[in-house]
């Protein structure tokens, strides 16, 4: 049990099949107590009550929106007594190509993945620089280091890509007040995100290019967030850690 008597809030957690969800489940398994924030208050609630364990709580927040942030930040903190670990996992992709990007894309795209990450670690920074301790994942992609090539366009790239400098810079801010922030680069996982939208011949031209010869899977990713959270990575900060079964080295 890595996180017994620790508190998780994770965005973007009540997709079933999602990297956010399973992140959820690991933790609650290590004996954590969850908050799972969504933009549908009544799929937060199911989700956490899926969880192993009590006391979980689902909560609605567009993490877009930064009263929202706060308010579930808030929340979180006065039904828990505290926030340990920080999943900064929401997003959104759209396969759209350079030329192919409106400014309605632009902004949905960024909005939630990268201005969602910095409205939700403000929410709660000024609560664990009072307890001196906390530590910050942010959900990055392959998409970020590699310029895309797998799924989500130019625009998830650059956001992506945001995260990863927004994470350490974040780090070294942080540092200082015992907070730790590191980045996951997600590789293909098989969820939701890309449900319906990829065609036969782009699954095979994803799985040629991965030397493990398969997709990821969610507890693939969840592993990885649960050893950044946990005190295992106590002097790990401002890292860029890769889920990606080989489709970057480097
Ligand atoms: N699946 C992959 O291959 C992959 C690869 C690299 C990175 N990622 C990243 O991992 C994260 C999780 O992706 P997933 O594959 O589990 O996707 P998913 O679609 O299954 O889950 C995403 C969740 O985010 C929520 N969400 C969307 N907009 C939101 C908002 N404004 N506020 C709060 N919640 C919001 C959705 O409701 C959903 O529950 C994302 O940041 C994604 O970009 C995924």
């Amino acid at each position: 049990m890595l996180l017994n008597h620790k508190t998780a809030l994770i965005t973007g957690a009540a997709s079933a099949r999602g990297l956010g969800k399973a992140t959820a489940k690991l933790f609650a398994e290590h004996g954590a107590r969850i908050a799972i924030l969504d933009l549908n208050a009544e799929a937060a609630r199911t989700a956490a009550a899926d969880l192993p364990g009590e006391g979980h709580i689902g909560l609605p927040c567009d993490v877009t929106s930064k009263a929202q942030c706060e308010a579930a930040a808030q929340a979180a903190i006065d039904g828990f007594g505290q926030i340990d670990i920080l999943i900064n996992n929401a997003g959104i992709t759209q396969p759209l190509k350079l030329m192919q990007i409106e400014p309605e894309n632009y902004d949905a795209v960024t909005d939630v993945n990268l201005r969602g990450t910095l409205y939700m670690s403000q929410a709660l920074i000024p609560h664990m620089r009072a307890r001196k301790t906390g530590a910050i994942v942010n959900i990055s992609s392959v998409s970020a280091q590699r310029g895309g090539g797998i799924f989500g366009g130019p625009h998830y790239s650059a956001a992506k890509a945001g995260i990863l400098g927004l994470t350490k810079a974040m780090a070294r801010e942080l540092a200082p007040d015992g907070i730790r922030a590191n980045a996951v680069c997600p590789g293909f996982i098989a969820t939701d995100i890309t449900e319906g939208k990829l065609t036969d011949e782009m699954m095979q031209q994803i799985l040629s290019g991965i030397p493990m010869g398969r997709a990821g899977v969610a507890s693939d990713v969840a592993g990885c967030c649960l050893f950044l959270a946990s005190d295992l990575s106590a002097y790990v900060t401002g890292s860029e850690v890769d889920v990606n079964g080989g489709s970057l080295i480097h």
